[in-house]
């Protein structure tokens, strides 16, 4: 099984370059395909200059609706925690981890993103 091995350390991480820095809305959030290993996927990305961690990747599939909405949900702070809340039903979630901060069951995924130089840069 050394090749499958090999194979899943080879696509345990790839980097995508997602979008430029001037594709980004500040305190807000863009849409954008990532692929991942279930298939293409629609991520939200939140631009949050004024926060020591200044970008967040999260799922853009609102669960509760179905609908890609996420990223242009209005962001705000529950606890010193930031959240982005569902334009549907109004759900918050943790841009952190995803965590739906009203029902302990529902999570969305989110990536590690980072700029390089201008670049955004999502690890999937
Ligand atoms: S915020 Fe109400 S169910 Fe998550």
């Amino acid at each position: 099984m050394s090749t499958a091995t090999a194979l899943k350390e080879e696509t345990a991480v790839s980097l995508q370059t997602i979008c430029t820095k001037a594709d980004l809305v500040e305190f807000s959030g863009v849409a954008a395909w990532i692929e991942t290993e279930q298939g293409p996927a629609q991520v939200a990305i939140f631009f949050l200059p004024d926060r020591d961690t200044e970008l967040y990747a999260i799922d853009h599939r609102d669960p509760f609706s179905g609908a890609n909405v996420i990223a242009r949900g209005i962001v705000g702070d529950i606890k010193g925690e930031p959240v982005v809340a569902s334009p549907v039903y109004k759900q918050h979630f943790r841009l952190e981890d995803g965590q739906c901060v009203e029902d302990e069951s529902v999570k969305l995924r989110t990536w590690p993103v980072h700029f390089d130089g201008d670049k955004v840069v999502i690890e999937v």
